[in-house]
């Protein structure tokens, strides 16, 4: 019987997906068989910027040339979605000491949630650990540089974004 794939799941909001998160999958990717990007859905609670399937199709055009990577749009629990796709691993990112006490209380829900699914923690690379989605949109709008934390594909679409504002 072939081994067991290692399939791991990276999820979040991605509203859009940066640099910072491409480090993260591209780390991931070098460590796994496979490497889902988990695109949480929208609701009611939030307010993306990009829509479900906007951000779907960036986070594929960002990820292109990761071949065993491949974003998808999920709801409901992670680690539901995680057994019915036979992945065995979440990734999530540390980027400070302060991301550590929410990422703590996920991983440890998670866990209890299913004990089969273990959470790993990658650092990205120090140029991204002071970037979050929401900072990067607020200088966009302010017609700051941003051009070092996100790719062409995502800084064409925030420029189509807003100019329909
Ligand atoms: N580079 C840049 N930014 C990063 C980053 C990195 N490496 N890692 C995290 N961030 C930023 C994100 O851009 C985001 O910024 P924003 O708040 O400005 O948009 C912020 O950090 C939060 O990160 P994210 O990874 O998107 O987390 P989240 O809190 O939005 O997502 C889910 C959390 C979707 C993973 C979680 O809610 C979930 O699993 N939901 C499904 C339902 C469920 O199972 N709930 C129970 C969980 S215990």
């Amino acid at each position: 019987m072939a081994d067991k794939l290692n399939i791991a799941i990276y999820p979040g909001s991605f509203d859009p997906l940066t640099n910072g998160h491409l480090d993260i999958i591209s780390r991931a990717s070098k460590l796994f068989d496979e490497v889902i990007v988990g695109i949480s859905q929208s609701s009611s609670s939030k307010n993306y910027l990009f829509s479900d399937d906007e951000r779907l199709k960036l986070a594929k055009k960002c990820t292109k040339k990761l071949i065993n990577v491949k974003p998808i749009v999920f709801d409901g629990l992670l680690v539901d979605y995680a057994v019915k796709n036979n992945v065995n691993v979440i990734i999530r990112g540390l980027r400070a000491f302060s991301d550590f006490e929410s990422e703590f209380q996920m991983a440890l829900m998670n866990r209890k949630l299913n004990t089969d699914i273990t959470t790993i923690f990658l650092m990205p690379h120090e140029k991204y650990t002071h970037i979050s989605s929401s900072i990067v949109k607020e200088v966009f709008s302010l017609k700051g540089d941003i051009s070092d934390y996100v790719s062409d594909e995502v800084l064409e679409a925030l420029n189509q974004k807003y100019e329909k504002k």
